[in-house]
C-alpha cells in the first residue's frame, strides 16, 4: 500500500449497507446489538483491521472476514475481538464479592456439599475470575474443608489468551490490599513498565475456555453454585438476553446464585429467580424456606 492509498483507507467511511452486515453478524452469532450510533466506533475499529490485512475497502474486508478463509486465518476472531467491549478490573463492583464472601460462602460451608462451583461467564481478560480465586482462597484459610472450582469463559480468543497469561499492569492492582497483593501477585523488577503476574497457585485454580453464550454450554444442568455474568448481557439484544438468562439459570443449582452487572436487571426474564441483593439473584427452590433466601 503506498502513501496515498493508506490515506484513502484511513479516511474511508463504512456505508449503511456495510454497517448493516456487521450488525446482522453480531446479532446472529453473538446476540450483541449494535445500535445505529455505534457506526462511528465500528468504523474506527475496523479501519485497524483493514490496515492490518492490507485490504483497501470495507466491502472486501467483510467478504474476507466472513468467508471460510477468514475463519481459517483467524480474521473472524480478530473482527469479533475488535467489536466486543472488554473493560474489566480486579474487584469490580466490590459489593458482589462482599456478598459472595459474607453471605453465600458461609451458607455453603454449613451444608454438606464439598465443591463450590463458580463460573465467570464473559470473563474478558480474567480479572473477575482471579478476584473470585482470591476471595475463595481467603475463605478457605478459615474453612479448611471448603473446596472450589472456578470456570471462566469468553467468546473472544484474544482475551482468554491474555487471561491465561495473567500478566497485568501494576496500575490495575495498586489499590488492592497490600497483603493480598504480596500473597497473590508477582511484581516485575522493571521500574519503567511495572507489571504483575498472578501467582501459579491461583492461575492453576481457574479453568479458562472459549464459550459463546448464545451457543450450548458444556455444564450439566443444576450443577453450579454461582454464576457471574456481569456487564456482558448489557450489550445483548433483548431476546438474546432473555434466552441466555434462561440457559444460565438452567445450569445453576436450586438455591444457587446469578450475578449480573450493577446497572443490569433480569427479574423480568424469569420467575425462577428472586433478587436478594443489588444485581444478585437466587434460583428459587421450593425446598428453601423464604426466611433464608
Ligand atoms: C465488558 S466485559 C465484562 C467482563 C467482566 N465480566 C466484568 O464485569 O468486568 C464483556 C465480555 O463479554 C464478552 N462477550 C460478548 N459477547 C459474548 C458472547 N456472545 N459470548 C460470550 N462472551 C461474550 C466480551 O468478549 C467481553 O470480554
Amino acid at each position: 500500500m503506498d502513501y496515498s492509498e493508506a490515506i484513502n483507507v484511513y479516511s474511508q467511511q463504512l456505508s449503511e449497507t456495510e454497517f448493516a452486515r456487521v450488525q446482522e453478524f453480531m446479532l446472529k452469532n453473538l446476540g450483541v446489538k449494535l445500535s445505529p450510533i455505534k457506526i462511528v466506533m465500528v468504523n474506527s475499529r475496523l479501519i485497524k483491521r483493514l490496515k492490518a490485512t492490507g485490504i483497501y475497502n470495507f466491502k472486501d474486508y467483510l467478504d474476507y472476514a466472513f468467508s471460510p478463509e477468514g475463519k481459517r486465518d483467524g480474521e473472524l476472531e480478530r473482527f469479533i475481538d475488535e467489536l466486543t467491549t472488554h473493560k474489566t478490573e480486579f474487584f469490580r463492583e466490590p459489593e458482589h464479592f462482599n456478598f459472595l464472601n459474607g453471605t453465600i460462602l458461609p451458607r455453603f460451608a454449613e451444608g454438606k456439599n464439598s465443591f463450590f462451583k463458580i463460573w465467570s461467564a464473559g470473563c474478558s481478560t480474567g480479572e473477575e475470575a482471579y478476584t473470585m480465586a482470591i476471595v475463595l482462597n481467603e475463605f478457605k484459610l478459615t474453612n479448611p474443608n471448603f473446596n472450589f472450582t472456578i470456570f471462566a469463559t469468553d467468546v473472544s480468543n484474544a482475551v482468554v489468551m491474555k487471561a491465561v497469561r495473567a500478566i497485568y499492569s501494576f496500575n490495575s492492582i495498586n489499590e488492592l490490599d497490600q497483603n493480598l497483593l504480596k500473597k497473590y501477585f508477582l511484581t516485575s523488577r522493571d521500574e519503567r513498565e511495572k507489571k504483575v503476574r498472578v501467582v501459579k497457585q491461583l492461575r492453576d485454580q481457574v479453568h479458562f475456555s472459549i464459550q459463546n453464550l448464545v451457543e450450548n454450554y458444556s455444564f450439566q444442568n443444576n450443577s453450579l453454585d454461582a454464576v457471574f455474568c456481569r456487564n456482558t448481557l448489557i450489550y445483548f439484544e433483548d431476546n438474546s438476553k432473555k434466552q441466555v438468562v434462561h440457559k444460565l439459570i438452567e445450569k445453576i443449582k436450586p438455591g444457587g446464585y446469578l450475578f449480573v452487572g450493577l446497572s443490569e436487571t433480569i427479574s423480568q426474564y424469569s420467575t425462577q429467580i428472586k433478587q436478594v441483593s443489588p444485581s444478585v439473584y437466587i434460583k428459587v427452590d421450593t425446598a428453601v424456606p423464604e426466611n433464608i433466601i
